[in-house]
């Protein structure tokens, strides 16, 4: 049954709203205060927030009312506005802030009750299209492509693990699918139905971490003009995802490691302790246990963060993924640029099949979304491939970057074929003397005669 919270600082109307509402059904949870009204409100999110707009400081002005209904708004609360002299003026500001109704005292009881029902019902429909629009959301993520070996193993992984709460670190190279991952986990947890909220620990600076991760109140520093709700309550049921976790400075891994050790953190400005509900997944492309060699990151967090493990292979590992990844990504992309289905050829298919992809899944999709917009008839062919690491060779064909030495080797034999194996004409070619081209050919073990 829904909670209500009833704030009003007059204690007989908190009593006689107590009793209309019990005897429905309802629960009830009292403040009396603007400041007791937002902390029960943030502490036992209720249902529905039945606010006075007077409180002590003057009686009619509704000011007070308005101040606390400012404050609410981050939390999301359905509030009905109560108040013994209602204007229009105030209704509609009240309104504007974020309220979902406005009635009078001295309250009709029908009409309040009426009010509270469908305030109630309005915010679980609210809900459930919340979850329905994330189910849409999610869409990508009935694309996730996993076909290569290496994803196999990771599906059966996250098949076994997502319904747990274990905490999981994501490991792999930019691009490679770490925050698909991350919701896909969610999506496939008993948490779905609960928000996911990702926290990029790179974009937040120092000075704001905690407020960040776990809010603050009112005045609890210079700038603290108004309460914020930090992550690990935004999260609450749901599953908080720290992104780039290896970022975070040495002085502020203890802030993290206490949360996660006893699950308990404080608002900032407030000494109330928190319990936080949330499912940790984090991600970083770092080396977290080279890192903690090196003193940069504290091994008790890495423990905690890495009850379980996923590591996400490069896509030049995974090159049975490439070809389903291009179909989703040509669909994906002539639709967004209203373009007639084009397919990409064989011999495009193959070099896309031998380029390394140091950007992995995300330098493929800008590649394909290239190629859409390039590609003038029913196939994707080589010449709209513009691939950033690739060098090109006398042919035209495209070769995967390579190292200098591999390079030298290459254009070393390319030379000897072309002048028949004489090292003087070679040399000359390559524009270098024929003793250094004999040291180059030795090194590379090239064979020559002398
Ligand atoms: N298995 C997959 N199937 C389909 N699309 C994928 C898959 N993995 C990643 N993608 C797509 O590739 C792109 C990059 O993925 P994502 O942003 O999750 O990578 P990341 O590892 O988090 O990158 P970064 O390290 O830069 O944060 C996204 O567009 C994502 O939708
Ligand atoms: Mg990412």
């Amino acid at each position: 049954m829904a909670t209500i919270l009833l704030a009003d600082d007059d204690e007989d109307i908190r009593l006689a709203l107590s009793l209309l509402l019990s005897s429905e059904g309802y629960q009830t949870l009292e403040a009396d205060s603007a400041k007791s009204t937002i902390i029960v409100a943030n502490q036992q999110q209720p249902d529905l927030i039945l606010l006075d707009m007077n409180f002590s400081r003057d009686t009619t002005s509704g000011q007070e009312g308005l101040e606390i209904l400012a404050q609410l708004k981050s939390i999301n609360i359905p509030v009905i506005l109560m108040t013994a002299w209602s204007s229009v003026e105030l209704a509609v500001e009240g309104l504007k802030l974020g309220a979902t109704d406005f009635i009078e005292k001295p309250w009709n009881k029908h009409k309040l009750l009426n009010s509270v029902s469908a305030q109630l019902k309005l915010a679980t429909l609210k809900d459930e299209h919340k979850g329905y629009r994330q189910l849409l959301a999610g869409d990508d993520i009935k694309d996730w492509v996993c076909h290569s070996p290496a994803m196999q193993s990771i599906e059966q992984l996250v098949n076994q693990i997502a319904p747990t709460d274990a905490n999981i670190l994501i490991l792999g190279e930019n691009g490679t699918g770490k925050s698909l991952l991350a919701q896909r986990i969610h999506q496939l947890s008993s948490r779905q139905q609960g928000p996911f909220i990702s926290v990029n620990m790179a974009a937040i600076p120092d000075n704001l971490f905690e407020s960040e991760l776990f809010g603050h109140q009112k005045g609890a520093f210079t700038d603290a003009k108004q309460n914020r709700t930090g992550r690990f309550q935004l999260a609450n049921q749901g599953t908080l995802f720290l992104d780039e976790i290896g970022t975070l400075p040495l002085n502020l891994q203890p802030k993290l490691l206490r949360v996660l050790e006893t699950g308990q953190y404080e608002i900032l400005g407030s000494s109330q302790t928190q319990l936080a509900n949330v499912r940790l997944i984090s991600a970083t492309n770092a080396d977290l246990s080279q890192m903690v060699g090196k003193g940069e990151f504290r091994q008790d967090l890495l423990y905690r963060l890495n009850t379980m493990v996923i590591t996400i292979a490069p896509l030049s590992q995974r090159i049975e993924d490439i070809k389903p990844l291009v179909a989703q990504f040509i669909s994906q992309f002539c639709k967004k640029y209203n373009k007639t289905a084009v397919t990409l050829n064989q011999q495009a298919l193959s070099i896309l099949q031998n380029y390394p992809w140091p950007g992995n899944i995300r330098e493929l999709s800008h590649v394909i979304e290239r190629a859409v917009l390039l590609s003038t008839g029913d196939e994707i062919t080589p010449q709209q491939l513009i691939l950033d690491n690739v060098v090109k060779n006398e042919v035209g064909n495209a070769l995967p970057l390579q190292t200098l030495e591999q390079t030298e080797k290459q254009l070393i034999n390319q030379a000897m074929e072309k002048t028949d194996g004489q090292v003087i004409e070679a040399a000359k070619l390559l524009g270098i003397s024929r003793n250094a081209l004999y040291r180059r050919m030795e090194k590379h073990g090239i064979e020559h005669d002398t």
